[in-house]
């Protein structure tokens, strides 16, 4: 055990798993260094929130900037990296989008878009699904169904929630064939709307756009589209938690985008601020402008510092063209991952949209194989790569590097990935 690991152990909670045992000493763009002098190549980007890996120098310069001017505001006056922020993402987020909550984490801001779809209403009622992950925080943590681990312990949760089934295709929920289905996961809703609750009473339902730690699922567009339609057809608040999926992670600004859909309010996290704790909720003025005086509050949300730094990730990623990069380098990888499921039987699907990229490793019968995937990473490791899982099941290797990355540091990446296989078949 490293001096580091054996430390924290005794004075840091152990509700809160590390998912390696390596110590890190510094870090700069993909590579990590840790405290024994081994370099990992870093797919986890912190979660899939140093969007333009670690240290980018733009990130640095505004930060520092900042730094020398004031780092607190607690909204005793006003300041300018906030609004500018406000009005750079405006411009990016879908339909008439233009109106901000700013907050730490992801979980504060579902809490927050929760909040705003049942004041906008005056109805209680919500609709999430099975496979999410929304948060830590209770009403979060009641959303949250991608594992009842999460819940375990800490019922009563926050009532008038119901689940639906993702459209986790590649294991249809009700099922069916995938790429020939109408969409019959989407009927679910209409009998929670029969046996459940009344739509009148429903204020919004929330989705993740891609599942993330349930599975990096990508959704059929069309379904995406005849949600909208359903939220708009009852006055639902249709809530899009982009905590993970925004930002340009999958290669738009909004995952929505890939559906063309336009949600009533957005969350966003992680990437803002590439690694500085920053989160937001984005809706219209037509709703977020009624939001009255005290009806929500914060005293770190929207901190100078993690402003400035999300709005020299704005910058970074428009001058470096980083969308067209994610673009193009997922697509290489994709069709690699896929011409390896020949050779390597136990990949059971490759999916994902930008750099969020899933395989799903499966036993001969399709069923998950947890097991395999542990090795996998473990084997990854071993060879300087780092990887984490995801799913129901943890069978899901998950790629979600910087949207920074190359694609020889791709090529890097895959064939250490697919040289792993050797310790694991
Ligand atoms: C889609 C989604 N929403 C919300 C959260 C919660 O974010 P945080 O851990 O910053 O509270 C996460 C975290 O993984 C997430 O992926």
């Amino acid at each position: 055990m490293s001096d580091l690991k054996e430390r924290a152990a005794n004075v840091l909670a152990p509700a809160l798993a590390y998912h390696t045992e390596i110590s890190v000493e510094n870090a700069k763009g993909l590579i990590i260094e840790a405290t024994d002098g081994k370099k990992y190549i870093d797919f986890c980007s912190g979660l899939a929130t140093t969007n333009l890996g670690h240290l980018p120098p733009t990130v640095v310069k505004a930060v520092e900037k900042q730094l020398k001017r004031f780092i607190h505001s607690g909204c005793i006056f006003y300041y300018d990296s906030v609004v500018e922020l406000a009005e750079r993402l405006a411009k990016k987020a879908p339909g008439d989008i233009g109106m901000f909550f700013f907050s730490n984490s992801g979980a504060e801001a579902v809490e927050g878009a929760i909040k705003l779809a049942r004041f906008h209403t005056g109805r209680q009622g919500i609709i999430a699904f099975t496979g999410s992950f929304h948060g830590r925080t209770m009403g979060a943590a009641t959303l949250t169904a991608s594992s009842s681990k999460y819940r375990k312990s800490y019922h009563p949760l926050l009532p008038s929630v119901y689940h639906a089934p993702y459209p986790y295709c590649y294991r249809c929920p009700v099922g069916q064939k995938e790429g020939e289905c109408e969409n019959e996961c989407l009927g679910r809703i209409d009998e929670i709307f029969e046996s459940l609750i009344t739509p009148g009473e429903v204020a919004c339902i929330i989705i993740e756009p891609i599942l993330g730690e349930g599975g990096y699922s990508v959704p059929p567009s069309a379904y995406m589209q005849k949600l909208r339609e359903l939220c708009t057809n009852h006055g639902i608040m249709l809530i899009a938690d982009e905590v993970q999926t925004g930002m340009g992670r999958t290669g738009k600004w909004f995952a929505m985008e890939h559906y063309e859909v336009v949600p009533d309010i957005i969350t966003l996290g992680k990437g803002i601020a590439s690694g500085f704790p920053l989160s937001a909720v984005a809706s219209s003025k037509a709703i977020m402008g009624n939001w009255t005086v005290g009806m929500h509050g914060t005293t770190f949300g929207g901190n100078p510092i993690s402003c400035a730094a999300a709005v020299a990730v704005i910058d970074t990623i428009e001058k470096d063209k980083l969308l067209k990069n994610v673009e193009k380098v997922s697509a290489y990888a994709i069709e690699r991952l896929k011409g390896m499921m020949d050779k390597h039987k136990m990949i059971g699907d490759v999916r994902g949209k930008g750099f969020m990229i899933g395989i799903e490793l499966v036993k001969k019968d399709k069923k998950p194989d947890a097991t395999a995937t542990v090795k996998m990473l473990k084997a990854c490791e071993d060879r300087g790569l780092l990887i984490v899982e995801c799913g129901k099941y943890k069978n899901v290797v998950r790629l979600m590097p910087p949207m920074t990355t190359t694609e020889e540091e791709m090529r890097q990446a895959l064939d250490i990935f697919e040289d792993a296989f050797t310790d694991i078949e």
